[in-house]
């Protein structure tokens, strides 16, 4: 139901018109060099790791792989950048989903990952692949599962039952994925160890998660006025239990919300994250936000400030790291992050008005 619910929000991948890929694959300046390399420090290191190694935080991955990059470039990684994944950390950064970056900055995003490995792309058949999607649901169980989630919702490997995922992912992107693993990364070759034809199934098995998906256009909503941002004024302060001085329970903040206590709730994903759904009352307070902005119109009064995000912790961290830096009292992180917090059916809103800003 919840994927539903998400899924319902989500917005749509829209395809970008490619340059050609001469063009795409031209060497970059000392200047767009310099620009990739500092929106990449900024937005997505944080997860994908200084060096594009990946795992750092929430199971990103690698963005070294050749077996990713050469399959993938430039359409499947525009569509992973710009609309994210659903019910993952990896949230969309394109400005028409709530997000920082521009198309253009995507592009050049993609090139400059393109070149740090120097990959030649694969030309990919986009015809569909027959497979018998009941066989490959077992053979699934038997040699996916473990990593990719018994549901195909994602666990130390990607998330691969992904609406978004799937919406762009092609049947021989999945099978070259599968057949050659993806170097340097816990997803190994299954070519010695299933039959072209079980592949075939696996294939047909993961496609048949993505049916009865009906995008909708996205609709974003105003962002909160500051005004707005502490909840309650009048109300006590919440009580909670931080685990290791840091960490409230789901069920606490929960309580906290019911009591109507005074607390300022901090979104730190992407603003597309934030506009799709999120804690009633949350402030969108992305954690690649201008160091010098994050404490913008936040009191230093001893109210509380819980932060969540999807990882659950890194972004989140990283933001109330900086607060306790500058002298807030009474912070912490919501222990379980929102994607545990959906799932324990406790309350979120989706954003569905009409305004287009940024958060930048
Ligand atoms: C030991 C853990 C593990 C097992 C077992 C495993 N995978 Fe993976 N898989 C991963 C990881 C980790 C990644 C992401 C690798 C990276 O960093 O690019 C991945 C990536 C993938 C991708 C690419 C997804 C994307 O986001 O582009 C596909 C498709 C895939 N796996 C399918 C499968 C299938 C099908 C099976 C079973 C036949 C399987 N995997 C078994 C760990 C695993
Ligand atoms: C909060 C953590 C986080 C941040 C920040 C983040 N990502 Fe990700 N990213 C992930 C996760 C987790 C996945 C895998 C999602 C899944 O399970 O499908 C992912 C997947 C991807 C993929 C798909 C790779 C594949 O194997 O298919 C690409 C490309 C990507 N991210 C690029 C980026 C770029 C570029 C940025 C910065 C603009 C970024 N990410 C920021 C967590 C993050």
């Amino acid at each position: 139901m919840n994927r539903i619910l998400l899924a319902i929000f989500a917005v749509v991948a829209l395809s970008f018109n490619a340059p050609c890929r001469a063009d795409l694959l031209s060497p970059l300046n000392q200047v767009e060099m310099a620009k990739a390399d500092a929106m990449y420090q900024r937005y997505c290191s944080l997860c994908h790791g200084a060096q594009r190694e990946g795992y750092k935080a929430d199971h990103a991955p690698s963005l070294r792989s050749k077996s990713m990059l050469s399959t993938a470039f430039p359409q499947m990684m525009f569509d992973s950048i710009a609309f994210g994944r659903i019910n993952s950390a990896m949230d969309g950064y394109i400005k028409d989903a709530g997000g920082p970056l521009t198309e253009s900055d995507i592009i050049l995003l993609i090139r400059w990952l393109a070149q740090k490995e120097n990959i030649s792309p694969i030309d990919l058949d986009q015809a569909p692949i027959p497979g018998k999607a009941a066989k490959g649901k077992e053979l699934y169980g038997k040699n996916c599962a473990t990593c990719h989630g018994d549901k195909g919702q994602g666990g130390t490997g990607t998330a691969l039952a992904d609406q978004l995922f799937l919406s762009s992912a092609t049947d021989s992107y999945l099978k070259y994925a599968i057949v050659n693993g993806r170097d340097g990364t816990p997803m190994k070759s299954f070519a010695g160890i299933l039959k072209d034809e079980e592949i075939h199934d696996v294939v047909a098995y993961l496609r048949s998660q993505a049916s009865g998906w009906s995008p909708q256009p996205p609709e974003l909503a105003p962002w909160p006025n500051p005004n707005e941002y502490v909840l309650n004024p009048k109300g006590n302060a919440p009580q909670f239990n931080l685990r290791e001085g840091r960490y409230v329970p789901a069920r606490e903040v929960e309580k906290a919300l019911k009591d109507n206590n005074k607390m300022i709730i901090l979104d730190t994903r992407p603003g597309s994250a934030w506009q799709r759904i999120h804690i009633p009352g949350a402030v969108p307070m992305p954690y690649y936000r201008d160091k010098s902005r994050i404490a913008e119109n936040l009191p230093n009064d001893g109210t509380w400030i819980i932060a969540y995000c999807a990882c659950p912790h890194a972004a989140s961290d990283s933001v109330i790291n900086h607060l306790r830096s500058l002298g807030y009292k009474n912070t912490g992180v919501i222990d379980e992050g929102i994607i545990k917090w959906i799932e324990m059916g406790l309350p979120v809103v989706a954003g569905k008005a009409k305004v287009n800003q940024v958060i930048d």
